[in-house]
Order: structure tokens, then sequence, then C-alpha cells
């Protein structure tokens, strides 16, 4: 059987063979050169068909070797390795390296890897004063996009993006420094000094060092520099979601690498996205008692908010990395004491996952139901939960960044619309102008 689609345009009668590969219908790419569907028109002056599809709910926009997802039965794979593999016998910096260049390294690739990241985690020191200018109760997320984005005025090389050394230095410097000026930030809100990085200590310790260090015996637990490091690794990649699309798309015009994971953080930021994890938190603090969850849970399924921490784009069984930090968190616990709010996040957790609305939705909690309780159980603020997120998924961000760069069939991402505006009209001179009910509803004008 023929790998293609037959299209029959019934305004004209016509028919269209098209290829299906990989199970999608490519509108451009090699296989594809000519876009199909706007090939399918009524007319010469037709301008052919478009797809819309807002969210990109059901397109591809490119091909990736990076991560892999199946929603329906809650995989994960980073280069092909799953998730629970990697988390159990991996640590972040040899994750990190296999997501970024396909494989796990060899014993020296490691050292050499690891040497390179711990090398670079100190900053400029301007970027210090920069950071003080910031009023002392800024978000630190706000803090973090900011200061990232000036990176890009520190090492103006990055620009030349097509040369392989100059990006992987970027990369380093990247992945190097983005634990510093998040810890930077948490200890500018708290009017701390700031911490230099401990070359001598691993990355999740020396993250833990630069957070919470007051005398210079400070160190950190074993088991929570553990659970932190698992933190980070399950936090790596996830295809493409919407802050890996805006390094993407930023990148795709070939800004430097600090600006597009600037724009990449910001849009994790959003409560949908990587701020859900602050949102869980609120959210179980404001059910405060085990007694008001079947209540809670009525009003979201009436509409008035959302579940925080449940439901998913990709994911339409349990989030395996939730599945992870579910069993990680006793361990937590164990060393920092008990917290009622996981006793409350499990007691939602069962009765949302028991009712038909949630089970009719396939809404199952995700990373973010337990990972704000366990941060919190580490000594983090709520503030700092997306600043958190950020830290590993800067490594994914830059994985798909440069892929995006080395792929051929990629373009500046630029889509198109549907223009629901008015028709050509003219311009009416101010005095002829009658107040509008448009800008009347605007609260313009009126
Ligand atoms: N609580 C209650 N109802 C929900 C929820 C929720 N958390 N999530 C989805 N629904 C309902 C939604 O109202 C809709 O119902 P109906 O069909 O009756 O209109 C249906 O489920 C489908 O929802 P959707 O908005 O079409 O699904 P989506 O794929 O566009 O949204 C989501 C995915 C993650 C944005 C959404 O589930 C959500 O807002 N969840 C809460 C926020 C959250 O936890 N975000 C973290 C995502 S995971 C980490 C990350 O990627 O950053």
């Amino acid at each position: 059987m023929p790998d293609t689609l037959t299209i029959i345009d019934n305004r004209t009668g016509k028919e269209y063979e098209v290829p299906v590969i990989n199970g999608t219908y490519p509108d451009y790419g090699s296989a594809a050169p000519a876009p199909p569907l706007r090939n399918i028109k009524t007319s010469e002056e037709d301008f052919g068909l478009l797809t819309y599809d807002p969210g990109f709910k059901n397109t591809a926009s490119c091909k990736s070797a990076i991560t892999f997802i199946d929603g329906e039965k809650g995989i994960l794979r980073y280069r092909g390795i799953p998730i629970e593999e990697i988390a159990e016998h991996s640590n972040f910096l040899e994750a990190a390296y296999l997501t970024l260049f396909g494989e796990l390294p060899t014993k020296e690739q490691y050292e050499a890897w690891e040497y390179e990241v711990t090398h670079h985690t100190f900053t400029h020191e301007n970027l210090k004063t920069l950071m003080d200018a910031f009023h002392h109760d800024a978000h630190p997320m706000g803090m973090f996009v900011s200061t990232v984005a000036a990176l890009s005025t520190f090492y103006p090389e990055a620009r030349n993006i097509q040369d392989p050394e100059v990006r992987q230095k970027q990369i380093v410097r990247l992945i190097a420094k983005v634990p510093t000026i998040a810890a930077f930030a948490y200890r500018h809100s708290k009017g701390l000094p700031y911490v230099y990085p401990d070359n001598e200590l691993s990355f999740a310790a020396n993250f833990l060092s630069m957070m919470f260090r007051i005398s210079p015996n400070y160190e950190p637990d074993p088991i929570l520099e553990k659970v932190l490091d698992t933190l980070f690794i399950l936090h790596i990649d996830h295809e493409q979601n919407c802050s890996t699309t805006t390094m993407r798309t930023v990148g795709s015009s070939h800004a430097d690498p600090y600006v597009a994971l600037a724009a990449a953080a910001a849009a994790l930021y959003g409560p949908l996205h990587g701020g859900a994890n602050e949102r869980v938190l609120r959210m179980l603090n404001e059910i405060g008692t085990k007694d008001r969850v079947g209540e809670y849970v009525k009003r979201a399924k009436e509409g008035e908010f959302r579940l925080m921490g449940f439901g998913h784009r990709v994911y339409k069984s349990y989030d395996p990395r939730a599945k992870i930090l579910r069993e990680l968190a006793p361990q937590v616990f164990e060393v920092t004491g008990k917290d009622p709010l996981l006793e409350l996040a499990v007691e939602l957790e069962k009765i949302a996952l028991e009712d038909e609305y949630f089970v009719e939705r396939r809404l199952y909690p995700n990373v973010d139901f337990y990972s704000g309780i366990i941060y919190k159980a580490l000594g983090f603020p709520v503030d700092m939960f997306p600043v958190l997120f950020a830290i590993p998924r800067t490594v994914g961000w830059l994985a798909q960044w440069q892929e995006m760069l080395m792929d051929s069939e990629q373009a500046i991402a630029r889509p198109r619309q549907i223009y629901t505006g008015y028709d050509q009209r003219s311009y009416v001179p101010v005095e002829d102008r009658e107040t509008t009910p448009k800008g009347a509803e605007l609260g313009v004008g009126v």
C-alpha cells in the first residue's frame, strides 16, 4: 500500500496525492519540497489552503532525535534511554552530556565535561552589580530572565552561532552559570551576601551551597543533594513544550543563545508551564486541610479554576516524572521531617483520580504536582520554583537550539494567520470620528 493520502477537492473535483512520512503529512520539508496544501486552489489567484492549529496541538514543527514521549503509555526517554533508568543510575551532568551529544560519555569524556562545566561557574563581577540593581523584593524569575539576557553583552562572540566551537563554549558557560545566577537572585532577595561557586562540590551540592551557606563549614546533606540532582535530571528536556518552542523560535532568527534562552525562561515562567509548581503549593496551602479537598475539587470541576499540577498536553496517563517524584518524596521527609502538605497532596490526588471529570478527561498529576512539595522540603522558597526548573531545562533548551541550527530543513519561525479584520477602508480625520462601541468597550475615548 502506498504511504500517501488522496485528497479530493469537492470545490473543483480535482484529486491530489500527498505523502505520509513517519505518520505525518509533511506540508513542507525535504520529502515534499513544494507546499502541497498551498497547491490546492480553486483558481490561479487563490492563495491555496492553509492549516489552522492554534497552540500547535497537532502540528510537528521539527524533527528531533533528543527526547521521546509516549503520552498514552507514560513513557519518557532521553536519547532512547528511559527516564527511570537515567534517574536511578546516572547524575545530572552525565544526563546533560547524553542529552546534548546523543551518547553516554566514556569515563574520560565525562571527566573532561565535568571539569569544563565546574570551571565556568563563576560570573563576571559586573553581573553581580547588575543584579544588585534589582529591587529587594524582585521575583527571582524576573531577575533570572534579565540576567541571563544580560550575559549576551558579556560574550559578544556568542552571536557567531554558525561556529561549532563558539557554540560549544556558550553551551558550557550557560549550563555552568545558570545555577550561580539563580542562587545570586535568591541571596539578593534575602539581602544575604552572594556565595561564590565551590569547585570541590558536585553540580547539585554547589548549588545548595551557593543558596544556603551561612557558615564556612556548611555541608549539604548527601540525600538531599542526590534528590536535587534527580530533580534536575527529570527536568532536562521534554521535547517541544512552550519554552523549548520559544528557544527554537527565537534561535531561528539567529539571535545569540543568551537572549534566546532568556526568552525560553520567560515562557517557562507562566503558570500553565513552569510556574505551575509554585501554584500547586499555593493551592495546597489554600486548601489547608484534608476535609476541604472534596469541596475544592468540586469547584475545579465547575470551572472556577484549574487543579494545578493536573493535566498535560501530551501525557494522557500518569506523568513518569511525577511517579519518580512521588516515590522520592518519603526519602526527603525522612531527613527534613514530615510536611502535612504531602498528605494533603496524596489525598487530593486520590480524590481527583477517582473522579469521573478527571478520569474522562484523562487528567493525571504532572511533574509539577510533587516537585513543589519536595522543593519546599529542601528549603527553597516558592518564588524560586520556576528558577529551579530553568536550571536543568537550560540543557534541553541548548540541545534543541543546537539541533535546530544543524537542521537544514529548519527556517526562521514565521507562522501564517487567518486575517479576520476589516477589509480596506479609508482614514477618518479626528474631527469626523465618533466614539465607536469598540472604543467604549475598551474604555478608550469614553
Ligand atoms: N483542572 C481542571 N480541569 C482541567 C485541568 C485542570 N488542571 N486541565 C485541563 N482541564 C480540563 C479543561 O477544562 C478541559 O475541559 P473541557 O474539555 O470540559 O473544556 C479539558 O480538561 C482539556 O483541557 P485543555 O486546556 O484543552 O488541555 P491542554 O492540553 O490545552 O492543557 C494544561 C494542558 C497543562 C495547560 C492544562 O491541563 C492545565 O492548565 N493544567 C494546570 C496547569 C499545570 O499543571 N501545568 C503544568 C504542566 S506540566 C509541566 C510543564 O509542561 O510545564
